[in-house]
């Protein structure tokens, strides 16, 4: 298994070294190369996905990223800044999947600012495209028209970019609660009509999973009021990157969400759904799990070694049973660690 690893900006090497610790101790056969995405890679390359890096990524089988960005590239040209080496690597790599679960643990019920009963027990997947959408869609820029600055972005979608994703939501749905949430914007939106349209021809192919669409307005509302109704939701590009972080917060804190990026063929990027954090960045206060749960999400979808994604995943549920917390997710009456200690303990743990 050749593993890609991506440490990034700010928190990402911490994190991702906890993560690579963590593979290393299991009975795995795996290679580890490392390379330089988002900001080091500007810095160092100029380049914020530099040849050498698409080069390792597309030989990998699989990806682990940590999380690029920081305030010294927001004034770079667009080009130049991290963001845009993730977007590149998500696009070259027809990383068009991604997963993004939101699970409450039981121990950070308290963590959530929702009332307990409203989060207990949550479990929903939220399906977001990646490679579509306004976030590619030409044409795209800012240029002067009669005398005045105009913005322009173009949202689009062709049905076979639909089709593929709600594919990978029902196959999805399939294997939890048979349920699809299919979020648009289709009283206004023509593209997202279309996008409506497609997901019912496809969810014909699928009788056991029951389809329901919502406006991704609503959804929001719905998803802060009565999360637990959903089970799978599928949407596009933008509307899924602020879904998924609406639906992070309902488990209390996003540094415990894993995410996944998938192709066609189950190649994929793992990384936390968190950001790098240069606030904390270099100070060992990090929490680590959801690079160590990404790193699980790993071996289910790429490497279809579920017993040790669950090895994992026990693990980092039984250093929380006994009260390890990274800052994010203490409680007065828990063991407050650092992002090494909630390593060694998810390796004990192991
Ligand atoms: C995410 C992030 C990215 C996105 C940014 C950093 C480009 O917000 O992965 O959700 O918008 O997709
Ligand atoms: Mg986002």
């Amino acid at each position: 298994m050749k593993i890609c690893v991506l440490p990034g900006d700010g928190i990402g090497p911490e994190i991702t070294a906890e993560a690579v610790r963590v593979l290393k101790a299991l009975d795995l056969k795996i290679e580890l190369e490392e390379a330089l995405l988002g900001g080091c890679a500007i810095d160092v390359a100029k380049d914020p996905f530099p040849e050498a890096t698409q080069k390792l990524a597309k030989a990998a089988d699989a990806v682990l990223l940590g999380a690029v960005g920081g305030p010294q590239w927001d004034s770079n040209p667009r080009e130049l800044r991290p963001e845009r080496g993730l977007l590149r690597i998500r696009k070259e790599l027809g990383l068009f999947a991604n997963l993004r679960p939101a699970i409450l643990y039981p121990e950070l019920a308290n963590a959530s600012t929702l009332k307990a009963e409203v989060v207990a027990g949550l479990d929903i997947l939220i399906v977001r495209e990646l490679t579509g959408d306004i976030y590619f869609g030409q044409p795209r820029g800012i240029e002067v028209r009669n005398g005045e600055r105009v913005g322009f972005n173009t949202m689009i979608y062709s049905e076979s970019e639909i089709r593929r994703i709600l594919h990978v939501a029902f196959a999805a749905a399939m294997k939890r609660n048979k349920k699809v949430c299919s979020v648009d914007k289709m009283n206004v939106l023509e593209c997202t009509q279309l996008w409506r349209d497609v997901a019912i021809e496809v969810s014909k192919e699928y009788p056991e999973v029951e389809l329901s669409h919502m406006l991704v307005d609503n959804a929001a509302m719905q998803l802060v009021k009565a999360p637990k109704q959903f089970d799978v939701m599928v949407t596009g590009n933008m509307f899924g990157d602020i879904l998924s972080d609406e639906a992070s917060m309902l488990t209390g804190s996003i540094g415990m969400l894993p995410s996944a990026s998938l192709d066609a063929n189950n190649k994929g990027l793992y990384e936390p759904s968190h950001g790098s954090a240069p606030d904390i960045a270099g100070k060992g206060l990090a929490n680590p799990l959801a690079t160590i749960l990404s790193a699980a999400m790993m071996l289910r979808y790429t490497f279809a070694n579920e017993a040790t994604a669950c090895r994992i995943e026990g693990a980092v549920k039984k250093v929380l049973a006994q009260g390890f917390r990274t800052g994010d997710i203490y409680e007065s009456g828990t063991k407050r660690v650092g992002t090494r200690e909630m390593g060694d303990a998810v390796l004990a743990a192991l």
